[in-house]
């Protein structure tokens, strides 16, 4: 099977020295893609910046911004059966990026920011993309109910769904509490640890892909 993977977060210039990004780790989307080649298949991961190895076996896009993850996006979901989509995208991004380093001027400053594309959004209707879709949503409370929301509005298969307000799992962490959120149900998976769940994800892709 091919997988395609996103993973980390993105980082949104500011000017030649700032950014605007997010805690993301990348430790789920990279666990899952290591998941993946253990099962013996093909993985495409593009990543945002993280500070972890490289999982060796796989084709490796390093990318920055949602734009460039969305167009690595558009170039590399055709050979994919499965696509999975656990980085944590800008959903803003400074409207423009200044050329020379910003200057301290008053108490206030205010930076427009203009929506980035959705990627996995896009992957229905803008890519075409026939195989199974998950995406990974991040919730503060009606976990399901919102998600389920994602799930429909995303066209996706499955939403892995997640509770960021607690301190406890999710970004930074090494362990997750997650639900496979489908149209019709939903699972709650016991906490473990990123790799465990990886393998979980990788599974229940095979089997709605079946
Ligand atoms: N996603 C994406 N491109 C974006 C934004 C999000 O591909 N520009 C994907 C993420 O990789 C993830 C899912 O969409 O799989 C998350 O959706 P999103 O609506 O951004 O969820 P939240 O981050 O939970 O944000 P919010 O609830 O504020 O909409």
């Amino acid at each position: 099977m091919n997988f395609l993977i996103t993973a980390g977060p993105t980082r949104e210039a500011i000017d030649p020295v700032r950014y605007l990004t997010n805690k993301s780790s990348g430790k789920m989307g990279y666990a899952i893609a290591q998941a993946a080649i253990e099962a013996g298949h093909s993985v495409t991961l593009i990543s945002g910046p993280t500070n972890l190895d490289i999982p060796e076996g796989l084709d490796f896009l390093p990318v920055e911004t949602a734009q460039e993850m969305y167009e690595a996006v558009e170039r590399w979901i055709g050979k994919a059966d499965i696509a999975i989509f656990a980085a944590a995208v800008a959903d803003y991004r400074p409207v423009d990026i200044a050329e020379q380093k910003l200057k301290k001027h008053g108490d206030t400053m205010t930076l427009e920011l203009t929506k980035t594309r959705d990627i996995l959004a896009s992957c229905r209707p803008e890519f075409g993309f026939k195989g199974t879709l998950i995406g990974f949503a991040a919730e503060t409370q009606k976990v399901i109910e919102h998600a389920r929301i994602k799930l429909e509005k995303k066209q996706c298969d499955l939403i892995v769904a997640n509770d960021v307000s607690r301190p406890d799992i999710g970004f930074d962490s090494n362990e997750n509490e997650i639900f496979f959120v489908e149209a019709e149900s939903q699972e709650a998976i016991a906490k473990a640890d990123k790799q465990h769940l990886a393998h979980l994800i990788i599974e229940k892709s095979l089997s709605l892909r079946a």
